[in-house]
């Protein structure tokens, strides 16, 4: 398994660059990120590269390898033919900063504007309470990592540069339906405001996005599809039209930012939002039950200063033993470390 394989590296910056090639020992085991690491160490010193977590889960090391968006971390060299060049390059939608580092701040930006979670406004922090069928709807959408390569591989953004100002991209598509689905939130015009300020009907549903998300989201078919429905919905079913004309629901203040009326939600709460059509909800949601009444929020169990308990406060054994003995004080004297530190002596080399 172990042996040279062949490479091919882009490098450069903003200002322009190109693929290099890199002939680098590969072991058993081992994933792409390995291979940069060790580029690192032996012929590219100064070979720039994000990476954390090394485990797929902080989505700072992606690239695109072989042309496919991928995590250089759980992307297996066993998956590539032992001939076969590995050509790596920085992300493509986003602009270059220098070698396989991308200015990934579109994404940032976009999330700023994606309004945030508003809770209803009679109810305190301490006071949400959900049921959890409702946890399990938006928890396949909170295991983003953020890697951002569905943004990548959107083709809607990926070559146009002049959408990226009216498009938010399938990331905050699912942060929209997360919310949109989610039963304490009190706003009711996600997907109006997904439709008109993030630009949903830019999508062409291609599906790419799902195809490259790492934590196999299905952006498209549970999020995107879903929202596009009921955007639908709301705008052409006739009865749905006039009842948001009566009780003037669901309509975005054209502010294009977070401040939105708020509703106080009454005594039942339904995750379809009590803005939707029941039926059409059913039916795009195939098969969750809509109708479905979810008890009201109850108050927390409080002190008697009303303050939440906090179980680790209140822990009645010890923790475990500290790694470093019981005997040690912080901060380790300096000259105890093994690695350098600004406080040791200088070490002049022989
Ligand atoms: S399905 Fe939509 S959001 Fe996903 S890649 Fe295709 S156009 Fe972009
Ligand atoms: S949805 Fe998937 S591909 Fe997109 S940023 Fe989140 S984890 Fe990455
Ligand atoms: S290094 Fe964290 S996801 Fe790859």
């Amino acid at each position: 398994m172990g042996g040279k394989r062949q490479f091919r590296v882009w490098r450069g910056d903003e200002q322009g660059g190109q693929l290099e090639n890199y002939e680098v020992e590969v072991n058993e085991g081992e994933v792409v990120l390995d291979v940069i690491h060790r580029l690192q160490a032996t012929d590219a010193p100064d070979l720039a590269c994000r990476w954390n977590c090394k485990a797929g889960k902080c989505g700072s090391c992606s690239m695109e390898i072989n042309g496919m968006p991928r995590l250089g971390c759980m992307t297996r060299m066993s998956t590539f033919d032992e001939n076969e060049t590995v050509t790596i390059t920085p992300l493509r939608t986003f602009p270059i900063i220098r070698d396989l580092v991308t200015d990934v701040s579109f994404n940032y930006e976009k999330a700023r504007e994606t309004p945030a979670f508003a809770p209803p406004a009679d109810l305190e922090p301490g006071e949400y309470r959900m049921q959890q069928v409702d946890v399990e709807r938006s928890q396949e959408f909170r295991k983003c990592i953020e890697c951002f390569l569905c943004q990548n591989t959107c083709h809607v953004v990926r070559d146009h540069e002049e959408n990226k100002p009216e498009f938010s991209g399938p990331r905050f598509f699912i942060r929209a339906a997360e919310l949109d689905m989610h039963p304490l939130d009190a706003r009711t015009d996600r997907k109006e405001y997904a439709q008109a300020e993030q630009g949903l009907g830019y999508c062409n549903i291609t599906k790419c996005c799902t195809e490259v998300c790492p934590e196999h989201i299905k952006i498209t078919d549970n999020a995107i599809i879903p929202m596009k429905e009921r955007v639908v919905d709301r705008r052409y079913d006739p009865i749905v039209w006039l009842g948001s004309k009566i009780f003037r629901r669901g309509q975005t203040d054209g502010s294009g930012t977070g401040a939105r009326r708020e509703e106080t939600l009454g005594a039942v709460h339904s995750h379809a939002g009590h803005s939707h059509d029941p039926r059409a909800e059913a039916e795009a949601e195939r098969g969750v039950n809509w109708h479905r009444q979810v008890p009201g929020p109850q108050r927390a169990a409080v002190d008697a200063r009303g303050r939440l308990p906090i179980s680790e406060f209140a822990f009645d054994r010890p923790a475990a033993p500290s790694p470093f003995g019981d005997d040690v004080k912080f901060p380790l004297p300096t000259d105890s470390l093994n690695y350098a530190h600004p406080d040791q002596p200088s070490q002049q080399q022989d």
